[in-house]
């Protein structure tokens, strides 16, 4: 098969899309590997390099920065492409946007486990690395705005929107927040002080959730649920509604990480007051894509590519239902600190950042590559139901676990004395370790079935286009 295109650049978009499923099993391998070392210590094997604590950040970089930012690299190139419809603005450029970012990453492979860290969570990477990253963000900014400049249509389409506001927001918060004074190679201190080095650390923590783990993927729910349910987005109007209203919100929301803490009691109240407002917008835009589906819900019978992109809008609506009540100050003074807080980052991370960007890769790649189809429905299916029993495994584990531990620390007896010990607590949160265990234990097993089916279509493709070339011209 031809592919339908030819004019755009794909090879960049095959590229991303590739190295997805790729940091995707690695990510995912070493997030299994610390939910066995909770369960069973001995599995740190007294080794600096394999330890939990360097190990913990290399995941959370891997699948956020690499998984995560692969598939968004690799949807908004494509989305960008096929809404404007003009080729990319410069292909040189999204070959060293590319490599640039898998050198990054590679980088913090290798730096991480050797123990150097910044020490702020989500920006871990020491200083070198660090303007590496800004400068092909930079990059990415210029090629993603540079291709909308030269659109050929007139407006710009509403996924474009959350992928731009994702861009300049991520280069924003990453400069500020990475600013420091380096002392060696490998080491440097940050310019700010105290509580408002805190604040600012989590002003980017929570907007990295807003607009990394958020905007962007709803770009991608913007433009691939329509396209796989084949129906027009329910409201062009609440989607723009939805944008503002996100982008406006999100940002003053970042104090809920920092309750009961030095910073100023206001600060914490506008927060938690901020991230309540924040379930409309967030509702808001789970309900558009829902509603998408209208007149084509009986496709999710047949097509598990469509059930990826709902289940994760369900997931979309649980977490950010979910992270309003754990905002409130005294919900939060039971969850923080526990099992509860991990359960809510998972049900974001697998049940929806992960299958909505699942779903799209599988609807990109036989596009791309020049397939008919995915090589197996079938394991797409057996997929789906990995990664949902996994999701649900995992979040309903830690569930249990966080309101056991939040229980067990508050327990006081009649003198004032602590009922539990926090020894007793670990104890308790064992058999969670255990299943929550089990349900990375399925998710990853249903990425290495996609990646199985991945490079069957490729492999697939790749014939049929030799074959193509081989017929006598007509
Ligand atoms: C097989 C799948 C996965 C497994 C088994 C897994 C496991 C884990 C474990 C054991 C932790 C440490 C929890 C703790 O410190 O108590 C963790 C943290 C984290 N993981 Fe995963 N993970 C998986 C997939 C993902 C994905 C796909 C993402 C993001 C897209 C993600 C994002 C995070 C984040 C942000 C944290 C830090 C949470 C916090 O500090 O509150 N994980 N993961
Ligand atoms: C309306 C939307 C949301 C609100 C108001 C919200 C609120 C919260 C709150 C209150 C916490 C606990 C802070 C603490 O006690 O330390 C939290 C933690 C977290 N949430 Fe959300 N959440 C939302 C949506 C999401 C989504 C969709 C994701 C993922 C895709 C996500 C990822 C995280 C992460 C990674 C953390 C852990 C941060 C850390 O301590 O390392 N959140 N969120």
């Amino acid at each position: 098969m031809k592919l339908d295109h030819p004019e755009y650049n794909y090879k960049v978009v095959q590229q991303f899309a590739v190295m997805t499923v790729i940091w995707g099993v690695v990510g995912m391998l070493v997030g299994l590997t610390i939910a066995a070392q909770l369960a069973w210590p001995a599995l740190n094997f007294d080794l600096p390099w394999l330890s939990f604590g360097r190990l913990r950040p290399l995941h959370t970089n891997t699948v956020i920065f690499a998984f995560g930012g692969c598939a968004l690299f690799s949807t908004s190139l494509y989305v960008v492409q096929r809404t404007c419809h003009v080729r990319l603005f410069s292909d040189k450029l999204a070959s060293v946007v590319f490599w640039g970012w898998q050198l990054v990453i590679l980088l913090g492979v290798i730096t991480l486990p050797m123990g150097f860290t910044s020490g702020k969570e989500y920006a871990e990477y020491e200083w070198p690395i660090d303007i590496l990253l800004a400068v092909v963000w930079v990059l990415y900014a210029v090629l993603f705005f540079g291709t909308i400049t030269k659109r050929r249509t007139s407006h710009i389409y509403v996924a474009n929107w959350f992928f731009g506001a994702f861009i300049i927001t991520v280069a924003i918060l990453h400069i500020v927040n990475s600013a420091v004074v380096p002392v060696t190679l490998t080491k440097s201190y940050s310019v700010y002080a105290g509580a408002v080095d805190a604040m600012i650390q989590w002003w980017y923590g929570h907007n990295a959730v807003g607009f990394f783990l958020t905007a962007g993927f709803l770009g991608i729910m913007y433009y691939f649920v329509p396209k796989q349910a084949e129906r027009p987005v329910y409201s062009y109007r609440l989607s723009i509604v939805h944008f503002w209203a996100l982008i406006s919100v999100y940002i003053w929301a970042g104090p809920h990480h920092l309750h009961y803490t030095a910073l100023p009691d206001w600060t914490q109240s506008l927060g938690m007051a901020m991230s309540m407002i924040l379930l409309a917008p967030s509702w808001g835009g789970m309900i558009n894509g829902m509603m998408t589906l209208s007149g084509a819900w009986h496709k999710l019978r047949t097509d598990p590519i469509l059930r990826f992109l709902v289940v994760s809008l369900s997931f979309y609506g649980m977490s950010t239902f979910e992270g309003p009540m754990m905002a409130i100050k005294t919900v939060n003074a039971l969850s923080h600190y526990t099992d509860w807080t991990i359960g809510h980052v998972h049900s974001g991370a697998l049940g929806w950042v992960a299958m909505v960007s699942i779903g799209a890769v599988y609807h990109m790649i036989p596009l791309v590559f020049g397939a008919t189809a995915m090589y197996s429905t079938t394991l797409i299916n057996i997929h789906f139901w990995l990664a949902t029993a996994g999701t649900v495994l995992y979040i309903a584990s830690m569930w249990v676990n966080g309101l056991i531990q939040g229980l067990m620390w508050r327990a006081y007896n009649t003198d004032g004395t602590l009922t539990y010990s926090f020894a007793e607590s670990v104890l308790a949160s064992h058999p969670g370790y255990v299943v929550r265990f089990l349900g990375g234990l399925l998710f990853l097993t249903g990425m290495l079935f996609m990646t199985y089916n991945m490079f069957k279509t490729i492999q697939m493709a790749k014939k049929n286009t030799s074959d193509t070339a081989m017929e006598p011209a007509a």
